[in-house]
């Protein structure tokens, strides 16, 4: 697949077919994810592949609490006075969380992406090294016909998932990736306007000239 169509059609794909995904892709997708940039090339990743029905049940309980406890705090609700279109879109957002919620032991494999932190708290710049990995795994995915979303509301309880997890002392969890064939399509996710987020040489000045769409 073209990288582009890759990068524009990669979105969090949250209803996925139980079927299984064989070994073969699996480690495509993992060696892929492994040839990303990380700090002084320090590779301080592992990343753990979950089949288990009785790890998944567990750690997908902990993610359901998480998700009601945030839909009771309004989270990812639009505003009753925003638009139609964006209340709409909100609307199909949540309803797809609540899905993934509520079927996410039902993915036939989880990832986690792990870093090795040590016993300093990460900062952006340290914590980050797993994130270009990360993008590498779901978009060679995506290339693969298999869905993924980066989902972290497991972390509420942390500690527990790790212990599940068998994680050693000095290692954390970036993400949980449910990885599936999706049930729906393929389709270029919404985003601002490049230029609404571009400046040039300093915050808040334009970087692009107007286009004749703008004109
Ligand atoms: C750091 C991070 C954490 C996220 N955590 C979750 C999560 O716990 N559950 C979930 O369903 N989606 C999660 N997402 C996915 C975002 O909701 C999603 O990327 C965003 O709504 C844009 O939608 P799209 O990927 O379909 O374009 C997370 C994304 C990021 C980058």
């Amino acid at each position: 697949m073209e990288l582009f169509e890759a990068m524009y059609t990669l979105r969090s794909m949250r209803r996925l077919k139980p079927d299984p995904i064989p070994d073969e892709q699996i480690r495509t997708i993992l060696d892929a994810a492994i040839r990303a940039a990380s700090g002084g090339n320090q590779q301080s990743w592992a990343f753990i592949v979950v089949r288990d029905r009785a790890v998944k049940d567990e750690i997908a309980a902990i993610y359901l609490e998480g998700w009601r406890a945030l839909k009771a705090s309004g989270y990812g609700q639009a505003p009753p006075d925003a638009p139609e279109e964006e209340r709409r879109r909100q609307g199909r957002v949540l309803r797809s969380a609540e899905h993934l919620a509520e079927h996410l032991a039902d993915a036939p494999v989880w990832i986690f992406p792990c870093a090795r932190i040590g016993s300093q708290p990460p900062t952006l710049t340290s914590g980050s090294s797993i994130y270009p990995a990360v993008q590498n795994l779901m978009l060679a995915a995506r290339a693969l016909g298999i869905g993924t979303t980066l989902t972290t509301i497991y972390r509420r309880e942390n500690a527990r998932v790790s212990a599940l997890l068998g994680l050693p002392e000095g290692w954390d969890t970036a993400a949980l990736i449910p990885l599936g064939y999706p049930e729906g399509k393929w389709g270029t996710a919404a985003r601002q306007p490049v230029e609404t987020v571009t400046y040039g040489e300093r915050f808040g000045q334009p970087f692009f000239g107007p286009t004749a769409d703008s004109d």
